[in-house]
């Protein structure tokens, strides 16, 4: 019979990879642990210039995952909150885990590695948790539209897993036909697909089939319309929702805690981004509780394929990934 000291040895075994505060972790399809929460970073230059302090502000309350690009031109900042949190002994290296991602105009397969080792010096990083390809139609350097296709972008990105650079690999923005032919054509099975997910835009097939291909979901612009945007038909939920409040009101949440966990309990990961510490701390206030399957159909009830972002500039490339899900 299990004595109580080999009991309070095993309870605190189930709980070393978590401290209180900090999200919890699963497994990608390639044997390395993620945290099931990511601080976004993406915003405008105001936001970057506060981004070297949001990063200790997080750290300190408890994010261990960030979610970069080489695009939001704010790796460097991000990097200088990276030292300082480890610098403070807040954190090893260790206990973080950080995502960036590959830009349009590199997806040529030599590209991919040079590419990578640019953003690990922003970062004054030897190596990332996770690297994307941050959509999967590339761009020449003009901006304007290139044909590489993206199997050879991720032959690129398995040689940076290989080189040790990433520990995982992934996709960003693909659908399922690009991910199967990724799958059918190439060695390693993409780790995640990051995708915009929210009450508006629930991706309820690509999510099934991802997660069915044991790939996983980090679900990006998790409020949706909830919060402010600058759009003049921005469809419900709004952040005073009478649904949201209600579910909210049960378990003593905000809704965009409730919008959150309904991402959590979807088995995505959720990326909010915030450049203010107490909303940093609300936004990471969630695991306490969960909501019901019964909620999580009345929250995917508001579904109508709404997405942030205009992506119609993108139409007629022959990547173009959201004419299908
Ligand atoms: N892979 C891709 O193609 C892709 C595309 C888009 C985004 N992303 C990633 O996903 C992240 C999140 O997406 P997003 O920035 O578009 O949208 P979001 O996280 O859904 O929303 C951000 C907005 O919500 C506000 N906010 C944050 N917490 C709040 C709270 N508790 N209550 C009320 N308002 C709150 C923020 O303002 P404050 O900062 O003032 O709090 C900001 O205006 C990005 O930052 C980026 O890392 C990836």
């Amino acid at each position: 019979m299990m004595s109580r000291f080999t009991f309070t040895l095993c309870l605190f075994a189930a709980f070393d990879a978590v401290k209180a505060g900090e999200a919890p972790k699963i497994r990608l399809n390639d044997g390395n642990m993620i945290p099931i929460l990511a601080l976004g970073t993406y915003g405008s230059d105001e936001d970057r210039a506060k981004m070297r302090q949001t990063v200790n502000d997080a750290v300190e309350v408890g994010y261990r995952h960030i979610d970069t690009a080489a695009l939001y031109n704010n790796e460097v900042e991000i990097g200088q909150g990276i030292a300082d949190v480890i610098g403070k002994g807040l954190v090893r290296r260790e206990d973080l885990f950080i995502t960036t991602k590959l830009w349009n105009d590199k997806h040529a397969c030599e590209q991919v590695v040079p590419a990578l080792n640019e953003s690990l010096s922003r970062l004054g990083l030897d190596y990332v948790d996770l690297y994307l390809i941050h959509t999967p139609g590339s761009q020449k350097a003009d901006g304007s539209f290139d044909y590489i296709d993206y199997l050879e972008t991720w032959l690129g990105m398995q040689e940076a897993k290989k080189l040790g650079l990433a520990r995982s690999i992934g996709v960003s923005n693909f659908n399922s036909q690009q991910i199967k032919r990724i799958i059918d054509n190439c060695e390693i099975v993409p780790a995640v697909n990051e995708i915009e997910v929210h009450p508006a835009l629930t991706q309820e097939r690509l999510i099934a089939f991802c997660q069915n291909m044991g790939i996983t979901v980090m679900a990006y612009s998790p409020f949706g319309f909830l919060v402010s945007r600058e759009v003049d038909d921005a469809p419900p939920p709004r952040i005073d929702d009478p649904t949201l409040v209600a579910i909210g009101q049960k378990y003593g949440k905000t809704t965009s805690q409730v919008v959150l966990r309904y991402l959590i309990d979807r088995g995505t990961i959720p990326i909010p981004k915030s450049t203010n510490k107490r909303r940093l701390q609300q936004n990471i206030d969630m695991f306490d509780f969960k909501l019901t399957p019964e909620e999580i159909v009345t929250i995917n009830k508001f579904n109508q394929n709404r997405r942030i972002f205009d992506t119609s500039y993108w139409k007629d490339h022959p990547h173009y990934p959201f004419n299908i899900d």
